[in-house]
C-alpha cells in the first residue's frame, strides 16, 4: 500500500524519468543531424533505457494498488551548442535525476514505506552509473577539444553501446524482462 505523499511523488517521478526519455530522444535527433551517428546511437540507447525507468515505476504503483497518473511532459530543447554541451546538459540533468530520488527516498522513509525504499536502491545504484558514465565521456570531450579525429573516434566508440534493457512492453514489464525462449 502505498501513502497519498508517496504515489504522488512516484507519479512525479515518472513524468521525470519520461522527460528524460525525450530529453535523449531529442539530443539523438540532434546528433544525428550533426551527422554524428554513435552519439545519436548513444542517446538512444539512452532513450530506451529511460522508457525502462518509467515502465518500472507504472508497475510498481498499479502492482501496489495505486492510481498511475499522467503528466504532461516538458518539451527539451533542440538545439546543442556540441558534443561536449549536450554530455554536460545530461550529466546535470542526471545529478537533478538523483536529487529527486534521493528526496523520494526520504519521504518514504519519512512514511515507514519499506517496500518503497527497496524498490527505489535499484534507482539509486543506477543513478552512480549513469552519472559515472557522463562524467567519462565528458572526460574523453574536454581532452580532445573539438578535434576532428578524437570527435571521430568517440563518435566511434558511442555507436557500438547497445541497449540492455527491454524495449517491449505490450505485454507487460514482467514478460518484457523475462529471458527470451
Ligand atoms: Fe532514469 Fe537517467 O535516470
Amino acid at each position: 500500500m502505498l501513502s497519498d505523499k508517496v504515489l504522488a511523488e512516484l507519479n512525479e517521478q515518472l513524468n521525470r524519468e519520461m522527460y528524460s526519455a525525450y530529453l535523449y530522444m531529442a539530443m539523438s535527433a540532434h546528433a544525428k543531424n550533426a551527422g554524428l551517428n554513435g552519439f545519436a546511437n548513444w542517446f538512444m540507447v539512452q532513450y530506451h533505457e529511460e522508457m525502462f525507468h518509467a515502465m518500472k515505476i507504472y508497475e510498481y504503483i498499479q502492482q501496489q494498488g495505486g492510481k498511475v497518473e499522467l503528466k504532461a511532459i516538458q518539451q527539451p530543447p533542440a538545439d546543442f551548442e556540441s558534443p561536449l554541451d549536450m554530455f554536460k546538459k545530461t550529466l546535470a540533468h542526471e545529478q537533478f535525476i538523483t536529487r529527486s530520488l534521493n528526496n523520494l527516498m526520504e519521504t518514504a522513509i519519512a512514511e515507514k514505506d519499506h517496500a518503497t525504499q527497496i524498490f527505489l536502491q535499484w534507482y539509486i545504484t543506477e543513478q552512480v552509473e549513469e552519472e559515472d558514465n557522463d562524467n567519462e565521456i565528458i572526460h574523453q570531450l574536454e581532452m580532445i577539444q573539438d578535434h576532428p579525429h578524437g570527435l571521430m573516434m568517440i563518435d566511434r566508440e558511442l555507436g557500438s553501446r547497445a541497449a540492455h534493457v527491454p524495449t517491449d512492453f505490450s505485454k507487460g514489464l514482467e514478460a518484457a524482462e523475462a529471458p527470451a525462449a
